[in-house]
């Protein structure tokens, strides 16, 4: 068929990835030898035999473990450049791209060597690939919420180089409710504001999200398909949710792609989006995660994939003159 083709080449945003979760095993080594950093693998193919994962706690053990060769400005630099011409290929046209601050303050990396490394790729990605990029500050919600509040604060300096905040890490037991003040602050800031909620969450941490929090998107949300009221509330208010499937699978959400509640949240009028999450961890890339998902839905055509490539461009952060052009 002509779909592989078409979901290839049509331009498409890319809104939940983590940069972080970008980095393959060849660049972890690479860095770690750069850095003179021990890693508790012996080899490439020992850190990817290393990725099979049971829940989303057994993935960010490993996930935060990676991140651990990332020290220097030119390091954060080297991976969103890596991750930025991979997107290109995709015809990713827009991607905002989360980072977690605290999990490199925490090892003594200056918020500010984070911020800048990615920031320039953000700048030579738009010059260079054609690709507009934007960062996404996300606060670890296993951490306390007055870490929240001191990371955003040693941020400010480098206000301008992000766009919003996000919440991430260990779901269940972490609401939205724990970070409702550091996100009123966000707010008052004019940062755009997104969270994960209901990738393992109830559909409770949804509505948390949305009235405690004011988020603009939902990052997974998948479970709101276990409350109609919640489905239908998600649809009258277009909230878009930015769904990764592979990432689903890999970690257990959902038992295999064919039973992905997706077709069911597109069908019930949500504005649903398809992205990576941590590529580097979960099979692939966003056109990885378009052909898997084409290929386990044999229902699904050319309608379904127009609708979820227009949505994603839609429920971006860019500037309304940007998505003009491409809608
Ligand atoms: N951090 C990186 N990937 C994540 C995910 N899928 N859920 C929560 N936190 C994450
Ligand atoms: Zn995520």
């Amino acid at each position: 068929s002509a779909l592989p083709g078409l979901l290839a080449r049509a331009p498409k945003a890319e809104l939940h990835m983590h940069i972080e979760g970008s980095l393959e095993p060849e660049l972890i080594f690479a860095l770690a030898a750069r850095n003179g950093v021990a890693l508790p693998y012996a080899s490439v193919d020992a850190l990817r035999q290393a990725y099979a994962f049971t829940d989303l706690q057994s993935f960010l053990d490993i996930y935060y473990a990676g991140a651990s060769v990332l020290l220097h400005e030119q390091d954060f630099y080297d991976m969103a450049w890596a991750y930025f011409e991979k997107a290109a290929r995709d015809r990713v046209v827009h991607a905002e791209l989360f980072f977690d601050p605290q999990t490199h303050t925490a090892r003594g990396v200056p918020i500010g060597t984070v911020i800048q490394g990615l920031s320039r790729a953000c700048a030579d990605a738009n010059d260079r690939l054609g690709v507009s990029g934007a960062l996404i500050l996300c606060f670890l919600r296993h951490l306390s919420e007055e870490d929240a509040f001191a990371t955003l604060e040693q941020a400010l300096p480098w206000r301008a180089h992000f766009i919003g905040v996000g919440l991430d890490s260990s779901e269940r037991g972490h609401p939205p409710s724990k970070f409702q003040r550091v996100f009123a602050r966000a707010a008052e800031l004019g940062l755009q504001l997104v969270a994960h909620a209901g990738e393992e969450g109830p559909p409770a941490y949804i509505e948390e999200a949305l009235d405690l929090l004011g988020v603009e998107r939902i990052d997974h949300g998948v479970r709101a398909i276990e409350s109609q009221a919640l489905m239908a509330r998600l649809a009258k208010e277009r909230v878009p949710l930015t769904v990764c499937p592979l990432s689903n699978v890999k970690l257990c959400v959902v038992h295999d792609l064919a039973d992905h509640p997706l077709p069911q949240l597109l069908a019930a009028g949500l504005a649903v989006t398809i992205n990576s999450d941590d590529p580097a961890y979960f099979g692939g890339y966003v056109n990885d995660n378009l052909l898997a998902l084409f290929d386990a839905l044999p229902r699904w055509g050319a309608r379904e994939a127009y609708q979820l490539l227009r949505n994603s461009l839609e429920a971006s952060f860019a500037p309304q003159s940007q998505r003009a052009a491409w809608v």
